[in-house]
């Protein structure tokens, strides 16, 4: 059995892909400083799984602890989720995102390179190509420009694992992930009030918010909001079961970098629509103005990740929203 050291294994993703790696025969190793998440997180992957799980609370900056980590374990391939994540905030504090994000990623690399550990795969961001030319976007799309320094960590982070030749790296661009699992059991854990759109729309449903803003209505798209490419969080997680086996079968891979959206682009409103006829629910909402650094449209090309992964999205956007709304009636009920 494979052993896959999973940084962030507690966040919104990284949990997600540690039930996906154990349905798939791996033993994933869990690392986390719980900044963003609850410890409880693991007692909830545990009743998914039926199974106990490693987990050190360890800040992947601290070297020491992080090498401990491998001195207990022979770990076969690292997924590194880590990271802050909040765009807005990285414009205020951008130290607190180059240090963390890119500390991180060094430090790690530091301890791989010691340890003599080269797989990796890395949690990039459809966030790369800015505001792209035309969409669908594929890996040959132009990396534009960040707008933000969160979007920058992304950037550089791909630049330090390219040129690090002792790695076998799959850097997996994120689009849009929203929903939650089907147990209900975890899902996205928003700390104070929520940036994205989706945790935004079900705490205003369940009446934590007063109302959602929609950020400007007069895009050049059909209705006016911005378009996007919303994934299930499974399907994401997914994705990195697919890195593992792409890793495991190609050896001499130094880095690669795949696109994992459904190739499908939404309206916030196109959201709002499905959020509130498949749920039964209205939504109280309210267009305000456009959101600085929000990118008009993107959308992915998804297809490299098809051929070369036999990745696929196997869930709707009907999915997604379902699931987004079981999983605040559950939170809402376990409180
Ligand atoms: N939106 C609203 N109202 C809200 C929140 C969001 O109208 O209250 C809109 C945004 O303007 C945007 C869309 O909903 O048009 C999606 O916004 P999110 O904040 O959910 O997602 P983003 O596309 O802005 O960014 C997300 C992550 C980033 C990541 C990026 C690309 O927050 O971390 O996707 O991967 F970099």
């Amino acid at each position: 059995m494979k052993t896959i050291l999973v940084t962030g294994g507690l966040g919104y993703i990284g949990s997600h892909t540690v039930v996906e790696l154990i349905n798939s025969g791996y033993e994933p190793i869990i690392v986390d400083n719980l900044s963003n998440t609850s410890i409880d997180v693991l007692n909830r992957i545990e009743q998914i799984s039926h199974k106990k799980c490693v987990f050190y609370q360890i800040d992947v900056c601290d070297k020491v602890a992080l090498s401990s980590v491998f001195e207990k374990h022979i770990i076969d391939s690292i997924i590194h989720f880590a990271a802050f994540k909040a765009v807005g905030e990285s414009v205020e504090q951008p130290l607190k995102y180059y240090q963390n994000n890119i500390g991180g990623l060094i430090t790690l690399l530091e301890v791989m390179q010691e340890k003599g550990i080269k797989n990796i795969v890395f949690s990039s961001s459809c966030t790369v190509y800015g505001e792209p030319d035309s969409s669908p976007v594929n890996e040959l799309s132009p990396i534009k420009k960040a707008s933000s320094p969160y979007g920058n960590t992304k950037q550089i982070g791909e630049e330090i694992l390219t040129d690090c030749g002792f790695l076998n790296c799959v850097a997996l661009r994120y689009f849009n992930p929203i929903g939650a699992h089907s147990t209900a059991l975890i899902g996205e854990l928003p700390l104070g009030v929520p940036n994205n759109l989706m945790p935004y729309i079900t705490q205003t449903a369940i009446g934590i918010r007063e109302q959602l803003t929609v950020f400007g209505n007069d895009y050049n798209t059909p209705d006016g909001t911005c378009i996007r490419d919303y994934i299930h969080v499974v399907d994401l997680a997914n994705a990195h079961v697919k890195a593992l086996k792409f890793i495991e079968t190609h050896p001499d891979n130094l880095f690669d970098v795949f696109n994992i959206g459904t190739g499908e682009g939404y309206t916030v409103l196109d959201i709002v629509n499905m959020f509130e006829k498949e749920n039964n629910i209205t939504l109280k909402y309210k267009i305000g103005p456009k959101r600085a650094g929000d990118v008009e449209k993107v959308w992915a090309d998804n297809s490299k990740a098809k051929t070369q992964l036999q990745w696929q999205a196997n869930h709707t956007l009907v999915d997604m929203v379902k699931s987004a709304w079981k999983w605040q009636l559950a939170l809402q009920e376990s409180k």
